[in-house]
């Protein structure tokens, strides 16, 4: 139906006569001549109506109309430079209106901020159509393409996995699928495509790949979707995780180059994940500022002050960050510092600005030398603010207190800071004091914790690695476990009784009998790559069809209650009809 897009028309088309399509954006009315922008994917591109068409008069916004026109230079006063096509227009000569629009829930020329977000995800087929949104979703199809072709270009394969399957611990609630032919018998829906990969290696894939949607049932938040997108990958005969870091470099390094340009350093920065907590208070530090914990339990060791006389003395220690130039902060944003240390586990916070002196609540308890060597300690000059906290496991407190002051003193678009966090622990507590995988189950220990495993698991170190952007996880991965002892020995440690070992795990376990290959992967999550890219701040805007926090979709209304006939085919009945 058409000639040409309408965002790609330029004064280089002068002269011709094109055929356009698409929505009207806006129309304008004077007097003798009316004004329709005309939007498509592309973007906008003005036409210029003559008195004679009458059912211009008649268009409304979202209306779908179809236009033949010579493409014109704007009078020199009418040039948008503004616009793309700012400096044309396109002079109509014939009008087919191909369909009407109700009155839109809000405009598609806006941000979005006239409705809410409930209404924008009813309306998704409307708030597609604004700029910002087809922005982000061709920059996702860009970041697909180019991550697919990395990887296929270094001999791997993208196959797929099964949705209908058996569940793969990731640490969140299934999603269950009842069978029908199999009544009283369920599906779950992947957590990830773990236990499949590794059977790739086993069966000889040696290299695979897959973007590939994963289902989790977990409480959401503006960077976790229950479906979500992952690049997974594996590959065979690692020499160890160098391997599996230097191939997601090289794609990291090539998407950015592809699709925004930007070259990435390599290699990545690297920390092990006691080092992160103890600088940054956090596994997964934004680099892009500095403002590392300072640990100055040794400069107050001998303090008479109560507070980090007692700190010390049951074993934790007073550590701090320095904020440069924030000693003018004013109380009420002080107080609400305080507020984020207290509710990340810390029982108070310790101000002190630094001027001429140190002005602090608690300057009267400290001599003056040891206000000169916590100042010392912090290199902090004058205008600077330092806080501190005391006791034990300050570090995560002191880790959420360094990105409130860094995120707000830096925009936070400046450029992407990845990193690699390495050494994970193996396994850590749950709330109930039970052991539990710090990454998965399939995660291999380092080879020197392998003997002492059972003895001592919590110092155990795993062969596992997060890949962090701009303080976001982006992926993890880890080297597996191929053998089946060591793969039970990790089951029976985590009280995983023989029994139901087998029931859950026993093809895998079999499988691991039959010539595993060493291998170790990868799994990096697409929707939260494109969200930070695209600098976006929630996933909910580069999924095209995404759910609200309660895991619903305005559009379709799902999840919805069936009908009684339904369950009874899948042998169910609810407890009570809600
Ligand atoms: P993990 O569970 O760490 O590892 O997941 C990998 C990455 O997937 C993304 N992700 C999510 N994104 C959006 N919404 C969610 N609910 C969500 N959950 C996870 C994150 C995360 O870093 N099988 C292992 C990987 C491996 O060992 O190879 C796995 O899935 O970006």
């Amino acid at each position: 139906m058409r000639t040409d897009y309408c965002g790609e028309l330029s004064p280089a088309d002068v002269g011709r006569e094109v055929k356009l399509a698409g929505w009207v954006n806006r129309r304008r009315d004077f007097g003798t001549l009316t004004f329709v922008d005309l939007r498509d994917r592309t973007g906008i591109a003005q036409l210029v109506f003559s008195k004679g068409e009458r059912e211009v008069h008649t268009l409304n916004r979202e209306d779908v109309i179809a236009v033949t026109g010579t493409v014109a230079r704007r009078s020199e006063g009418n040039v948008n430079p503004g616009m793309k096509t700012g400096a044309i227009e396109v002079h109509v000569n014939a009008l087919t209106v191909l369909n009407r629009s109700k009155t839109p829930p809000f405009l598609v020329e806006g941000d979005g901020s006239d409705a809410t977000e409930e209404t924008r995800l009813r309306f998704r087929y409307v708030d597609l159509r604004r700029e910002r949104l087809q922005r982000s979703l061709e920059l996702r199809h860009r970041v697909f393409k180019s991550t697919r072709d990395f990887f296929s270009d270094n001999g791997f394969l993208e196959i797929e996995t099964p949705f209908l399957t058996k569940s793969t611990p990731e640490g969140a609630r299934d999603f269950l699928v009842p069978s029908r032919l199999t009544p009283g018998s369920f599906y779950a829906l992947p957590q990830s495509p773990q236990l499949f990969k590794q059977l790739f290696m086993i069966g000889g894939i040696d290299r695979y790949f897959q973007i590939v949607k994963c289902f989790r049932d977990e409480d959401l938040r503006s960077d976790r979707q229950p479906e979500f997108t992952q690049l997974d990958l594996e590959i065979s005969f690692p020499n160890d995780k160098e391997d599996v870091l230097v191939i997601l470099e090289g794609a990291m390094a090539h998407v950015f180059r592809e699709t925004l340009g930007v070259e990435l350093d390599r290699p990545f920065p690297r920390v092990t994940y006691t080092e992160a907590i103890s600088r940054y208070g956090t596994d997964k530090p934004d680099l892009r500022f500095g403002m590392e914990i300072c640990d100055i339990s040794e400069v107050v060791a001998n303090s008479e002050f109560r507070v980090f006389r007692e700190a010390i003395g049951n074993g934790g220690k007073v550590a701090g960050i320095l904020a440069a130039g924030c000693s003018s902060y004013p109380r009420s944003k002080i107080d609400r510092l305080q507020e984020i240390a207290v509710s990340a586990g810390a029982k108070g916070m310790i101000w002190l600005k630094v001027e001429e002196e140190v002005s602090s609540p608690i300057a009267k308890f400290l001599s003056e030398g040891e206000l000169a060597s916590i100042r010392e300690a912090f290199s902090a000059r004058a205008g600077d603010l330092i806080l501190l906290l005391a006791g034990q496991g300050i570090e995560r407190p002191l880790g959420e207190l360094r990105l409130a002051i860094g995120r707000e003193k830096k925009p936070i678009d400046d450029g992407f800071g990845f990193l690699w966090v390495t050494d994970f622990p193996l396994f850590e507590l749950d709330e109930d004091g039970n052991l539990t995988s710090a990454h998965h189950p399939f995660t291999s220990p380092r080879p020197e914790d392998i003997p002492t495993l059972e003895e001592r698991p919590l110092s155990a170190l795993s062969n596992a690695y997060d890949l962090v952007l701009n303080g976001t996880e982006l992926g993890s991965g880890s080297i597996r476990i191929h053998s089946r002892d060591l793969q039970e020995r990790i089951f029976r440690l985590l009280r995983i009784g023989e029994e139901e070992a087998q029931e859950r795990f026993g093809f895998f376990l079999r499988a691991l009998e039959y010539g595993a290959p060493p291998h170790g992967g990868f799994a990096l999550g697409m929707d939260r790559l494109v969200m930070m890219m695209a600098n976006e701040r929630s996933l909910r805007d580069v999924i095209a069809f995404p759910k609200t926090t309660t895991g619903s979709c305005p559009l379709t209304d799902a999840p919805m209650p069936v009908s009684d006939a339904q369950l009874g085919e899948l042998g169910l009945r609810l407890n009570e009809r809600r």
